[in-house]
Formats: structure tokens, C-alpha cells, sequence
């Protein structure tokens, strides 16, 4: 017998996709185009590119999704806020010690390697969670992931750090640059039919999980970056906008972030 919630859940889409065909006089042209472009992003998908997640995203869905799974919470001291994952996380990134970078040896030219560090806290009691492993990942300066770039070594800028008894984490990484969301299939064309530009505003993912607490799924944005407002995928909320300070006397980084994540047991 089929599940209860799977058997709702699809007579509200059907509902819905009824709703929607009879109010805009749907023609069978334009339900095959919708097919059509369902199939390309399908064809294109692969492990290394999401083309029907991507799609999901320009619609909102994934950001909407979100912001219903992890409505916020009114204490003042909230958990870190969630956001979208996206189609770029990878699975096993490499584990590194405590103070490394995620960035490869010679891997890119930059300026802008910076220190970002902080605590992971209960933030119900704001005690230190030890064993909390944080999965980063970000863009190389040319606006790719390495998946999406031949010329970046394998799982580069990707990382996993796990906080010791206080807490503490510490790490290098790049100050993040805005890019595109790839425009070059499906995803392209859905934007251009809303006449809408593919940019993200500059950020770094973090996957924080530990036993007992729920998982965090989120990225961090750079204020000043002029994509602020206007995120092609809508991930970005207000706690989730940082400060990279300038940073004097350290030899491997320009820039610091002090950044703290605050978990809620499960
Ligand atoms: C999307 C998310 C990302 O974090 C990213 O870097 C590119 C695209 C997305 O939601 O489609
Ligand atoms: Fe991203």
C-alpha cells in the first residue's frame, strides 16, 4: 500500500499541476517545452553537475523548501540559520587538522586567503560541542568549483574539520568571490525566459554535524558583495551576511573572519 504522506503529497501536485495548465490555457506546445527542458537537464545531470537541482533553484523551490523545513526560531540567541545546499557539495572531502587551508599549494593565485575561526556551541546552554565535524567548500577566484574546473586539483578548496574538547575551530580558506550559477543548458534558459542574471553573491558552504544536535546545512555572504540583495537562487538571509576584516601580521592570510555556529539538540 502506498505511504499516506507520498499519496498527499502527490494528490496536492496533481491538483496543483491541474490549477495551474486550466488557469494559464496551457497548449500542448508549451506543456512539450516543458518536457523538453526537463529532459535536457535530465541528459545533463551528472555526479560532477546537478542540471535539475540548478532548475529548482532559479524557481526558488529549494530556498522556499528550506525556509519551511528550518523555520526560525524567536529566541535571541537562535541556532546558525540553514541555507541551501546547492549542487556543488561532493561527498569524503579530505580531512585536515585543525589551522589548515582548504586551499591546495599552488593551486590558485590570490590575495585574499583568509582566516576564518570561531566556536561551535550548544546554543541553548552555550557550552563548547566537542566532535563537531564542519564540511566547507567554496569557489576557486575564477567563480568554479573544482568539479566544474579541469584545471583545479582533485577536492580542492573543499574540507572537513572536527572541534575538539572546546569547541574551537580554525581554518584557511579564500575570501569568497561572487559568480555565476552555470548558464550554459537548462538553467540558462530558464533565467533568460524570466529575464534574469545568474549571479551569486560571494559565500562559503559549511555542512556542522555531531551526534545529538541537528545537522546544519548553510553558507556564509560576504556583505559587501554587490549581489547582496539579489541572489539568483534566493539563499541568502540576514545571519547569514559576515565581515571580512583586513588582517595585519599574519603570513597566511589578508583577511579574518570570526564566525560562530550555534546548534540545537536533536
Ligand atoms: C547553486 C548553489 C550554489 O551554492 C552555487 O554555488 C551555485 C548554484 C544553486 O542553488 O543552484
Ligand atoms: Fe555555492
Amino acid at each position: 500500500r502506498a505511504a499516506p504522506r507520498t499519496r498527499a503529497l502527490l494528490s496536492s501536485l496533481i491538483q496543483h499541476i491541474h490549477d495551474f495548465a486550466r488557469e494559464n490555457a496551457l497548449t500542448v506546445d508549451e506543456w512539450m517545452a516543458g518536457v523538453d527542458l526537463i529532459n535536457q537537464a535530465g541528459r545533463m545531470s551528472t555526479d560532477r553537475r546537478n542540471e535539475t537541482q540548478l532548475l529548482c533553484d532559479i524557481l526558488g523551490l529549494e530556498s522556499l523548501v528550506d525556509s519551511i523545513t528550518f523555520s526560525s526560531s524567536s529566541s535571541s540567541t537562535p541556532p546558525t540559520a540553514s541555507a541551501i545546499l546547492g549542487p556543488f557539495w561532493r561527498k569524503d572531502a579530505p580531512r585536515l587538522d585543525m589551522g589548515a587551508s582548504i586551499v591546495q599549494p599552488g593551486s590558485v593565485e590570490s590575495d585574499e586567503h583568509t582566516h576564518v575561526y570561531g566556536t561551535v556551541t550548544d546554543y541553548a546552554t552555550g557550552e563548547a560541542v566537542e566532535g563537531a565535524q564542519l564540511d566547507v567548500w567554496q569557489t576557486a577566484p575564477n567563480g568554479l568549483y573544482e568539479q566544474q574546473d579541469e584545471g583545479q586539483p582533485d577536492m580542492n578548496l573543499r574540507g572537513r574539520f572536527t572541534t575538539g574538547r572546546d569547541g574551537r575551530y580554525s581554518m584557511y580558506c579564500l575570501r569568497p568571490t561572487s559568480y555565476p550559477i552555470p548558464h550554459d543548458g537548462p538553467g540558462g534558459k530558464l533565467l533568460r525566459a524570466l529575464d534574469r542574471h545568474p549571479m551569486r553573491p560571494a559565500h562559503i558552504h559549511f555542512i556542522v554535524t555531531v551526534p545529538a544536535y541537528q545537522p546544519i546545512i548553510t553558507q556564509i555572504f560576504d556583505r559587501r558583495d554587490p549581489y547582496i540583495s539579489n541572489d539568483a537562487v534566493f539563499a541568502v538571509k540576514d545571519s547569514l551576511v559576515v565581515d571580512f576584516q583586513p588582517l595585519e601580521g599574519d603570513p597566511n592570510a589578508q583577511f579574518e573572519l570570526l564566525y560562530n555556529f550555534k546548534l540545537a539538540k536533536v
